[in-house]
């Protein structure tokens, strides 16, 4: 027998199921920057999926209003309790104050799961326009600042108005996610599934978050263009 016919007969592992997700149910997801729509209609809709929910501001109180306005036991919490107390740390704040933001919170969110939604738009007389952040993407520079902590980014293509409507029962949409380890990817798709109508779809690696960023401008522009509140579908999946 030669080396390529014993190489030939050795079983192989089956190829795990993509769709085989594990049971998020009892983490706990923290939202930086929750008191803005994208993080507070992110925050109500996890806890109407039964998660515990803490909701950070750079103002304990401002947070703590938000989260009695939302109810569902949700907490609020200034940004570095918030990131202490949870497990998964969605990071939805401006562009603006992302660099600054992540680099004061590096130890309270080290080991933690980090989720990016930031998306580093510019807007003029023409629109939304994507900006080129110099790591690369808002995620990369998350990644960048938090060495300790496992950074993944995902939920840049949904509409707060939906998230934070109650009369909407299902959200309608795909959620690219990207990361660098497939452990963490999959923790943040069986996230995105808790929310009804909502699935998480592997998107690649963190170098190819500026694409997925950048996607929210042309999106925007549907939005105004037919009165909407455009989500995506990766079809064939
Ligand atoms: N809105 C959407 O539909 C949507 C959808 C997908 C992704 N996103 C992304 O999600 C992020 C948040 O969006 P948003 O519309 O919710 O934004 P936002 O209302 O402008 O900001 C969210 C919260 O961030 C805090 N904040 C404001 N300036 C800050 C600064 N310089 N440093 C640190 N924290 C600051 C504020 O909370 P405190 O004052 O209480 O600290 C604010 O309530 C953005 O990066 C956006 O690209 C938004």
């Amino acid at each position: 027998m030669t080396t390529n016919d014993s190489a030939q007969t050795t079983p192989k592992a089956p190829a795990k199921d993509p769709w085989d997700l594990p049971d998020v149910s009892g983490l706990v997801v923290g939202v930086l920057g929750g008191t803005g729509p994208q993080g507070k209609g992110l925050a109500y809709r996890f806890a109407r999926a039964g998660q515990k929910v803490i909701l950070g501001s750079r103002a304990a109180e401002r947070a703590r209003a938000a989260a009695d306005e939302l109810g569902l036991g949700i907490e609020g919490a200034d940004n570095a309790e918030c990131a202490r107390r949870s497990d998964v740390v969605i990071v939805a704040v401006p562009w603006d104050g992302h660099g600054a933001t992540l680099e004061a919170l590096r130890e309270d969110l080290a080991g933690k799961l980090v989720i990016d939604c930031v998306n580093p738009l510019g807007f003029d007389k023409k629109g939304a326009y994507a900006l080129k952040p110099e790591e690369g993407s808002a995620a990369e520079q998350a990644a960048a600042l938090l060495p300790d902590s496992r950074v993944t980014a995902a939920f840049h293509h949904l509409s707060a108005v939906l998230l934070a409507d109650p009369e909407v029962e299902e959200i309608d949409t795909d959620v690219m996610v990207l990361g660098e380890s497939r452990a963490d990817t999959d923790l943040v798709q069986a996230l995105a599934a808790r929310v009804p109508g909502m699935r998480g779809v592997f998107a690649g690696r963190l170098r190819n978050a500026h694409q997925v960023e950048s996607l929210v401008a042309n999106l925007i522009s549907t939005n105004r263009r037919y009165k909407a509140h455009a989500g995506l579908r990766v079809t064939d999946v």
